[in-house]
């Protein structure tokens, strides 16, 4: 299926990137950043915006609600899916604010949460997902 292909690739790439996110913040953490360490947390930011959150959307309203209708099990794994995305549009707002205004303090704050959530929240889809679905 194609949608299926594409969800993967996104999962693979935004794992890729949030690697060059954790350690462009361990640069920052070692006082190392420089102003292109800046560019790529926008960049992040972007990809968040054009990337992330519509794949979320796109989720939310496609195979969430396949799974949700297969069975009570699927539908608990969707709660607590859907809980994930919550927090992760929260975490992704105070991100980008904390980007637009350069505040490195609130930039490291947010950022283990942010890659601590969104990795398991990938791993989980990606080693769960399908299951729900047969
Ligand atoms: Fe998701
Ligand atoms: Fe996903």
């Amino acid at each position: 299926m194609d949608w299926m292909k594409t969800y993967h690739e996104d999962h693979k790439s935004v794992l890729v990137l949030l690697a060059k996110f954790t350690g462009n913040i361990l640069d920052l953490k070692a006082g190392l950043s420089t102003p292109y360490t800046f560019v790529e947390f926008k960049e992040f930011a972007d990809v968040i915006n054009n990337v992330i959150i519509p794949h979320f959307k796109k989720e939310e309203t496609t195979i969430y609600a396949e799974i949700r209708k297969k069975s009570p099990a699927g539908s608990d794994f969707i709660d607590e899916m859907l809980r994930e995305h919550e927090e992760l549009y929260t975490l992704f707002d105070a991100y980008a604010h904390a980007v637009e205004i350069q505040d490195t303090e609130k930039i490291i704050a947010i950022s283990s949460r942010l890659d601590h959530v969104l990795r398991h929240h990938i791993m989980k889809e990606e080693d769960q997902l399908a299951s729900f679905l047969k």
